[in-house]
């Protein structure tokens, strides 16, 4: 019966996007690329030159160095650019970008973020150009991760530090480690130990047990007891409450456990993930771009977040090759609803900025990046419009 209320809902979600079915990518594609040349014009020549955010009332790029967990996102936008366009220029840019972030494979692992920092740099660039000089780096930096693994818990430590609220030195898990996981099934596949993917599966299994609701929403942060992996509390972090659903953090779910059914094609993963997607789908606004956090009282009046739709539309058109009908049409269709609207409503050019995407929501609680622009934002943008391309391919 349950089964069958879901699928009539979906349904319902079909028709509704009917006129989405056609979505003129290559014309996005096109933009995102303009808009990466326009930045990569401006960039300043040394470090701090790697673009994070533009913020609501400014017109210009704020920079981190390598050290920022964001620092991933620009070198593997840069080599989105080039697979789009085969221009030697963004070429030599993303690898020049890409070995700014080179420390971190031997430096001490700081926290979680590594898989984020790499695999989207390093990651892509191999993936591209089989530069056998990326490989030791993508795995040292896999081994450097794997060391926050706690096997009395069965996950990686997202903070190996006091955060305020996180019980330190207990340990801390937050739901956007499911991506780094990524880092270890490559490295596990690329010549690196076969442990690295038993802490991968092990890391996604601990969390479906404790990171999630009944109604499959997501908590931010889960608190394990570091001796004995009891769970000792749930909270969160960047979120509006300990018990709302922060839009971000479905996202990260979504992409995460669709990417663990990728790799492991264990139909457990694809189950979930299905229950994950389909409560985040289901309680969408109109525009399907999500407010920052569901649950936030100010909803209609919250600001949005547009990274999380840019993350759910990417993660959709990789679950939509995975399922049958009628699932196959509704992820793929809601996908292509979600890109449309953000290409209507959400790019930052018509603002005059040189990012892709505006109205991005950082850190609510803590007064930051509210309606900005954000480098991670641009870079699951321009990987769903790819997405979309070789699906429609
Ligand atoms: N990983 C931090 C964030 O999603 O903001």
């Amino acid at each position: 019966m349950k089964h069958t209320i879901r699928l009539i809902s979906l349904l319902l979600i079909i028709l509704s996007c009917k006129d989405n079915v056609k979505h003129d990518y290559q014309k996005d594609i096109d933009y995102g690329v303009a808009q990466v040349r326009q930045t990569l014009s401006v960039l300043p020549e040394d470090p701090p030159n790697i673009p994070r955010n533009i913020t609501e009332d400014n017109e210009t790029w704020r920079y981190v160095t390598y050290q920022d967990w964001t620092s991933g996102f620009w070198p593997g936008l840069l080599w989105y650019a080039y697979e789009a366009t085969g221009d030697e220029m963004l070429r030599e840019a993303a690898d020049r970008f890409t070995l700014q972030l080179r420390p971190l494979s031997h430096e001490p692992v700081i926290d979680h973020d590594l898989g984020f920092q790499v695999f989207n740099s390093f990651g892509n660039g191999y993936r591209l150009m089989q530069d056998e000089s990326y490989k030791p780096i993508i795995l040292a930096s896999a081994d450097s991760l794997a060391t926050l693994y706690n096997p009395a818990v069965g996950t990686i430590l997202s903070w190996p530090r006091s955060v305020p609220g996180m019980e330190w030195p207990q340990h801390n898990t937050i739901i956007d480690n499911m991506i780094n996981l990524e880092l270890l099934f490559w490295a596990s596949k690329n010549g690196g130990a076969d442990s690295l993917y038993d802490i991968a599966v092990k890391h996604a299994e601990t969390t479906m047990a404790n990171h999630f609701r009944d109604d499959f929403t997501s908590y931010h942060v889960v608190i394990y007891d570091k001796d004995n992996g009891r769970r000792m509390k749930r909270v969160t972090h960047q979120g509006n409450a300990d018990e709302s659903m922060w839009a971000r953090g479905q996202a990260w779910a979504i992409y995460g456990y669709t990417m663990v059914y990728r790799e492991t094609k264990d139909p457990k993963f694809l189950d979930f993930v299905q229950r994950v997607t389909d409560t985040y789908i289901d309680r969408l606004p109109e525009d399907r771009v999500p407010f920052w956090d569901f649950d936030d009282p100010d909803i209609p009046d919250a600001p949005r977040d547009a990274s999380a739709a840019a993350i759910v539309a990417s993660a959709l058109l990789e679950l939509c090759t995975f399922v049958d009908q009628p699932e196959k049409a509704v992820y793929r269709e809601t996908a292509i609803a979600m890109l449309k609207s953000l290409s209507t409503h959400y790019h930052a050019g018509s603002v005059g900025k040189t990012a892709l995407l505006q109205h991005v929501t950082g850190h609510k609680p803590n007064g930051t990046e509210i309606n900005t622009s954000i480098n991670y934002g641009d870079y699951y943008y321009l990987e769903a419009l790819f997405r979309l391309k070789k699906l429609e391919g």
